[in-house]
């Protein structure tokens, strides 16, 4: 096809977008249907991954449940399997050991078959001010939070593509978006799991994959355990339970949605950020939460 033609398809296609997407706000949205897909969510065993992982096998997916505790994603995988018998499947996985994924991941083909929905959600905090972290910590942060995440991807994505069938879910965080004192680790771990997630919806979109999905999910505090202690106005920044966050992240994964922030008004300061100057964005970022929100942060560092 030629330059001109390319164009011209490529202009009605955005003016098709721009109409779906402006049709959106006022219709539903279709959900899929996922009884017939095969889950992987890395750290099941507690909080946002146990409940995902019990809002799946709810909607018949198999789900495979890995965590580094394994007595947490077998008392999950227990759980669904009394009501459902065989829907859920329990392996013990370190994700921050690449040997250990690729090995796990084999197990699982061999076990139950291709991932078809792979949820990478497995994450740590070690809650402190740059030069209180030890060296180990930042590194295993990384390891967990976004490194990981191209060992699973590695290992399940190339069957999704063999099929043009799949979705692949990033858990990452509003620290992916914005900085926050007493979280630089956690931060830059969780913009490098966002940028992952971003760098990959556009390399399998310019390979023609669009059977295969993405969805970045960055929200802020919920109330799993992982941030006990944390402080925030409740009127600004609500700690969400986990209930309602693995609600809208259902719908989010369900729709294709590309990018859920949470809550709404992170889209806003999302906006804000690209064009306001500095000085206001850190006062912004002060409003937020940012500068004191982890004063008190206990997590689960303290209460082990
Ligand atoms: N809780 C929040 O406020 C919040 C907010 C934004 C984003 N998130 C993100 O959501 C995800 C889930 O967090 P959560 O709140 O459910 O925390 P959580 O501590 O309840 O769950 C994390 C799970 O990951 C497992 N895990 C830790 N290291 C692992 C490893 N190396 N390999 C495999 N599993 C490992 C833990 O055993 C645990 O079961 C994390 O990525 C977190 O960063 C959480």
């Amino acid at each position: 096809m030629n330059k001109f033609l390319i164009f011209l398809t490529d202009q009605l296609k955005i003016w098709y977008h721009l109409f779906t997407a402006f049709l959106g706000l006022f219709l539903p949205s279709r959900r899929k249907d996922v009884s017939k897909e095969i889950v992987l969510i890395t750290g099941a065993g507690s909080g946002i991954g146990r409940a995902l992982s019990l809002k799946f096998a709810n909607l018949g997916s198999t789900v495979i449940l890995w965590d580094i505790n394994k007595s947490a994603s077998d008392a999950v995988a227990d759980e669904i399997n009394s009501k459902s018998p065989n829907k859920a499947f329990s392996y013990k996985c370190d994700c921050s050991k690449k040997e250990e994924v690729y090995r796990v991941a084999e197990n699982v083909k061999k076990d139950v078959g291709d991932v078809t929905i792979l949820v990478n959600n497995a994450g740590i905090v070690s809650g402190n001010k740059i030069l209180d972290i030890p060296d180990d910590k930042i590194e295993l942060t990384f390891q967990v939070n976004s490194i990981a995440h191209f060992w699973t991807i590695k290992a399940f994505l190339p069957a999704m593509k063999k099929n043009n069938h799949g979705h692949i879910v990033t858990i990452a965080s509003a620290a992916g978006m914005f900085g926050s004192c007493g979280l630089v680790d956690y931060c830059a771990s969780k913009y490098a799991a966002v940028g992952t997630h971003s760098a990959l919806t556009v390399e399998l979109f310019a390979e023609k994959m669009d059977g295969i999905h993405t969805t970045c999910v960055c929200p802020t505090y919920i109330d799993s355990g992982m941030f006990d202690g944390v402080k925030t106005d409740p009127w600004v920044m609500p700690i969400m339970t986990v209930d309602y966050a693995t609600d809208r992240m259902m719908t989010a994964i369900l729709t294709n949605q590309h990018l859920l922030m949470m809550p709404r008004m992170l889209y806003l300061a999302y906006y804000l950020q690209s064009c306001l100057p500095i000085p206001v964005q850190l006062l912004l970022n002060k409003w937020l939460g940012g500068y004191h929100a982890m004063d008190t942060f206990i997590g689960r560092r303290k209460q082990q």
